[in-house]
């Protein structure tokens, strides 16, 4: 698979099939993942990989908090601006319109998209379940960094036939997350993931991209060569 088909296949998948996934497989991923570059080499990523019994747990103790209504945890940092401006606020909806929309869920239906949602914390039934976390001294470059990471990790993947789903979800149960992982005080979870073998029998749609030039500005002092692949 070269990196093209990888980039493009990728995608977040919220349906898993139950298959296990090779530990080899996933050392090889991991690996070959810390090679993503970070600023003056700091590699500010800490990795826990969750398999079997305590994966298990987890999903057992998030789901008892979904089905209690219990409160989110107190956010270690904001998703997203409060005020989300244009043109970022139309693709969030856009993106929420597609995700309900294949589900079935009308736009105003916040209940069924609570639920929808809840698959987050069960790992959409994937078999690993991966966390991110990173110190909390660290500033926005190092965040970008984990970023980096994080892409190097899902690239990776699908060079294993596998696929992943990131998910800051996991960051309003990180109490939750906390007690199974204990992971030292100075780490401040990110995000989890989700990681397994994509069931195909489910129709998972497909994100779309703002066209280049929204994106992207060309400052051209002579023409570049095309380069056709
Ligand atoms: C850092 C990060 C966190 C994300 N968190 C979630 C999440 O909690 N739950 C979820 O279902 N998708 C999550 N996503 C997936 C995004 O919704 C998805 O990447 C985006 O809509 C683009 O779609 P694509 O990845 O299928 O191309 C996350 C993506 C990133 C990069």
């Amino acid at each position: 698979m070269d990196v093209y088909e990888a980039v493009s296949s990728r995608h977040a998948v919220r349906a898993f099939t139950q298959r296990p996934v090779p530990k080899e497989a996933l050392c090889r991923v991991l690996s070959e993942a810390a090679w993503a570059p970070s600023g003056s080499n700091i590699q500010p990523w800490h990795v826990y990989v969750l398999t079997g019994a305590p994966l298990t747990e987890l999903k057992k103790l998030a789901g008892e908090r979904v089905a209690k209504g219990d409160p989110w945890d107190e956010r270690e940092y904001e998703m997203y601006p409060a005020a989300l401006t244009s043109p970022y606020r139309d693709r969030k909806s856009a993106f929420g319109a597609k995700r309900y929309g294949a589900l079935g869920i009308a736009r105003g239906d916040l209940e069924a998209r609570q639920r929808a949602a809840s698959a987050n914390w069960q790992f959409f039934g994937a078999p690993v379940g991966l966390f991110l976390y990173i110190d909390r001294g660290m500033g926005r470059p190092q965040w970008a960094d984990v970023g980096m990471y994080l892409q190097t990790v899902m690239l990776l993947l699908r060079a294993e036939g596998l696929h992943s789903c990131p998910q800051m979800a996991w960051s309003v149960y990180r109490k939750t997350v906390a007690k199974v992982l204990s992971p030292p005080k100075e780490l401040m979870l990110y995000c989890g993931m989700s990681i397994g073998y994509e069931d195909v029998t489910v129709d998972q749609p497909r994100t779309g991209r703002a066209p280049l030039d929204e994106t992207v500005t060309f400052v051209e002092g002579s023409v570049l060569q095309s380069h056709a692949r």
